[in-house]
Parts: C-alpha cells; structure tokens; sequence
C-alpha cells in the first residue's frame, strides 16, 4: 500500500499559489512553484493562519496574517533560520499530487 495521498490534480493549484489539504488529521498547505509542488505544514505558528492563503515570492510564502515568512522548500523561517516548520515528500503520479504524510507520534 502507498503511504503517499493525493490531493489535487497537476494544474488544479495556480502557479504562486498554495491550496490546503487534510491528510491524516493533519492540514497540510501544497504550493506550486515554476510548475513543481511542495508541501509543508499549513498552519502558521504563530497565531494559526492558513499558510496555504499566503502569496509565494521566490520560495517563500508570507503567512496572510501577519506575514511571517517560512520557505516552501524545507519549512524554514525566515526570520530565523534555526526554526522550521514540517516539510512533506511531494510527488506527481500521472496527474493525481500525492503528499506522503506521517501518522502524527
Ligand atoms: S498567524 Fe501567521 S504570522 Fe501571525
């Protein structure tokens, strides 16, 4: 059994756009970024906005609240580098995006 999920079809997420999906109780935010996707933990921690509803300039989504900024590629922080945020393993199969989520400890 494949431990990845889909969650979207290949154009069903804007290019510079993110989209928010449930995977195993978890909310997770997919961007597209020049045609490839990449998935970390939707939920700001700072105040819990949705990240998936923030722009992405250049790898980076600014949080739509209060515009933290995390990179889209490995969760980091911008403001400090030492924080992250989870990332998740992304991939295309066919058209169907897929996010291979962990069961939560
Ligand atoms: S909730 Fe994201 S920066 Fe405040």
């Amino acid at each position: 059994m494949s431990d990845y999920t889909t969650v979207a079809k290949v154009g069903q997420i804007p290019e510079g756009r993110g989209a928010a999906f449930e995977v195993h109780g978890r909310m997770v935010a997919v961007f597209c970024v020049q045609g490839e996707y990449f998935a970390i933990d939707d939920c700001c921690p700072h105040m819990g906005a949705s990240l998936a509803a923030g722009c992405v300039q250049e790898g980076v989504v600014a949080c739509p609240w209060h515009a933290w900024r995390f990179c889209v590629y490995d969760g980091t922080w911008c403001d400090n580098r030492r924080i992250k945020i989870d990332r998740f393993e992304v991939r295309v199969q066919g058209d169907a995006i897929q996010v291979r989520v962990p069961p939560e400890p």
